[in-house]
């Protein structure tokens, strides 16, 4: 969602402040915004814009002011359109405090109504403006203690949210604080950072602190503070940044999507570090799971089609019967879940509103957490049991790419290591496995190698109004992955079916010219045999198909060859030239291809 930047130090704080915002854009990019303190109890000086950072930065200029603090903001639109007018920062009547939002406060106007009974005068349409002015009062009631009023507001506001504010009185201290929504603190030498995310502060400092639930924290150039709301203080929880500040560039590539497919090989292998060929032992250490009786993955989006590979591999080597659930679905059925269900939350940002909350639904009815996750020290790994984290580095575009296949790699090593765990597999089939996994990351290489090709190709279908994926077994949920990378980036209607249900409906999309991808990895299997007839199907009502596998496909107009690999391992390989086709489209179709319309990386509204 938003992306949020506050700076107190020694630079001028329009660059840090603005360079945090570029490496946040991908959370949000309809709109950006600054507020910088000009002098003390003198208006703030405020520059916001509809539309990307850019149209920002371009009406900045060698005239804007130099102060040492200041806090920006890129908006994903939720309250109010994507205008000036609803950009953040928003301001108090004086102009002299200025507040930036991420989430949504659900009692926005019952705290309007009563403001606007006040006096208070608003200028947009959003939520959070009520909050600036609900801070204002608080702060006067508290003689210009900007954290006290914090708290107290906080306290008032229901939904979701991280805000920064800012006054001209105090122009060196900026407040924070956050309920289910991610702010994170930078430790400078001089100067503190707080951001939604570390790739903001990446290059300035490697430490940082992780806020709990419904703290407050309130920074100057040379202190934090971190209380509750209580206003009790409390130790701060410092940890060490891994990420190199080169992982957030796009070092050369056309586009953030491109380097980070490029990335894989040394993702999965990362991944895979300590954690196979004897070094697994630990993985679920925190977990009971003598008592376990069930699984349920709980994810959203790509993360969900990790998950449900994930149950192929989990229920085949373990014998426990897993469910894979649609985050944002899992509470509101009324799910059956207690101490004998263990949840696993698959999430790269860790910070994803729909799969937090339904992982706190299944806690609160006693299941164990046990989640999967890319970035250190998010929400939903410190409310888990026990965390398997993928290496992935940062994922700067919105679509997933090294993220997912990460998240394939950690639920191949939870299958293995359940399955030593219930004895339905055997030592030597696990050492098979692992040599399996260390294979991948050179298999991806030489797929990597290959797919120029398929470039190419995947322009001739540029006008095409739809593309459909086909696939069965662990191949059905990588053509879903496939069409939901196809609609996010090319804008294109792009669905993913099960070979076998083609015939029961969606058969009937297919017409002269329809591009078909079929994910048909291994063709020595059965399950190639039966897509070898569904290829036959589309093809002979005039579709154009191009299959994705180990060998030849004679039925299919083109096929893209990729490694062979044991069977539930292939959505790793298959996955790459889809990636490849979705982003080749993109580019042909003229789209952005790091920040498609209407998205952003993190989803941390319901
Ligand atoms: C995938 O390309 C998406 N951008 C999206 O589906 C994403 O996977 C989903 O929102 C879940 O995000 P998470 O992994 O951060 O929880």
């Amino acid at each position: 969602m938003c992306g949020i930047v506050g700076y107190t130090g020694k630079s001028s704080a329009l660059t840090p402040v603005l360079e945090g915002l570029r490496r946040l854009e991908y959370r949000g990019y309809d709109s950006a915004g600054i507020a910088i303190p000009v002098g003390i109890g003198q208006p703030l000086w405020v520059e916001k814009r509809a539309g990307k950072l850019g149209n920002l930065e371009q009406t900045l200029d060698g005239t804007s002011p130099q102060s040492h603090s200041g806090i920006g903001h890129t908006r994903w639109a939720t309250h109010g359109g994507p205008t000036d007018r609803n950009a953040h920062p928003h301001l108090d009547n004086e102009g002299k405090l200025a507040l930036i939002h991420n989430g949504i406060i659900e009692n926005y106007v019952e705290l309007r109504s009563e403001l606007e009974a006040k006096g208070h005068h608003f200028v947009s349409e959003t939520d959070t403006e009520s909050v600036v002015h609900l801070l204002s009062d608080a702060r006067k009631a508290h003689d210009g203690d900007l954290a006290a009023a914090m708290r107290d507001v906080c306290a008032r506001l229901r939904g979701s949210f991280t805000l920064l504010a800012i006054h001209s009185d105090d122009p060196d201290r900026i407040v924070g604080a956050r309920r289910n929504s991610p702010l994170v603190v930078g430790v400078g030498d001089g100067e503190n950072f707080l951001a939604s995310d570390v790739a903001a502060f990446i290059t300035h400092t490697k430490r940082a602190l992780e806020l709990g639930q419904d703290e407050v924290v309130d920074i100057t150039p040379t202190s934090i503070v971190i209380t509750n709301l209580a206003g009790d203080v409390l130790p701060p929880h410092e940890y060490e940044i891994s990420w190199d500040a080169s992982a957030a560039e796009r070092g050369g590539f056309s586009h953030f999507m491109l380097k980070e497919i490029y990335e894989q090989p040394k993702a999965i292998a990362d991944t895979l570090i300590g954690r196979i060929n004897g070094f697994d032992a630990h993985l679920t250490s925190g977990i009971d799971l003598a008592h376990i009786k069930k699984i349920v993955i709980i994810a959203a989006g790509t993360a969900f089609h990790a998950g449900l590979v994930g149950k192929y591999a989990i229920e085949q080597w373990s014998g426990l019967a897993v469910e894979v659930e649609l985050a944002s679905e899992y509470r509101y059925r009324e799910p059956i879940v207690d101490r004998t269900t263990l949840i696993i939350p698959i999430s790269q940002s860790g910070e994803t509103m729909d799969t937090l909350m339904a992982m706190r639904y299944a806690k609160s009815h006693g299941a164990q957490i046990f989640s999967v996750c890319n970035t250190n020290g998010s929400t939903i790994p410190r409310e888990s049991d026990a965390v398997l984290y993928t290496i992935a580095g940062p994922e700067i575009a919105v679509a997933s790419t090294k993220a997912f296949i990460t998240q394939l790699i950690a639920m191949y090593l939870i299958g293995l290591h359940l399955g030593q765990f219930t004895g339905v597999i055997t030592a030597e089939f696990v050492a098979q496995m692992h040599d399996e996994l260390a294979e991948l990351p050179d298999k991806v290489e030489q797929v990597l190698e290959t797919v120029e090709p398929l470039r190419t190709l995947t322009r001739q279908f540029k006008d095409s109004s739809s593309m459909l994926f086909l696939g069965r077994h662990v191949g059905f949920p990588t053509a879903l992955e496939g069409a939901l990378k196809l609609k996010e980036l090319a804008y294109m209607h792009a669905e993913g079916f099960a070979g076998g249900e083609l015939k029961h409906g969606p058969i009937a999309l297919i017409d002269i010219g329809t591009p078909v991808v079929a994910v048909m990895p291994n063709v020595d299997t059965l399950l190639a045999e039966k897509m070898a007839s569904n290829v036959q199907e589309v093809k002979a009502r005039g579709a154009v198909v191009i299959a994705i596998s180990n060998g030849e496909v004679p039925a299919a107009n083109h096929v893209i060859r990729i490694p062979s690999t044991h069977d539930l391992l292939t959505p790793v390989l298959a996955v790459v030239p889809l990636q490849v086709i979705a982003y080749e489209m993109a580019v042909a179709r003229g789209n952005d291809v790091d920040q498609p319309r209407n998205l952003a990386k993190s989803v941390t509204v319901e």
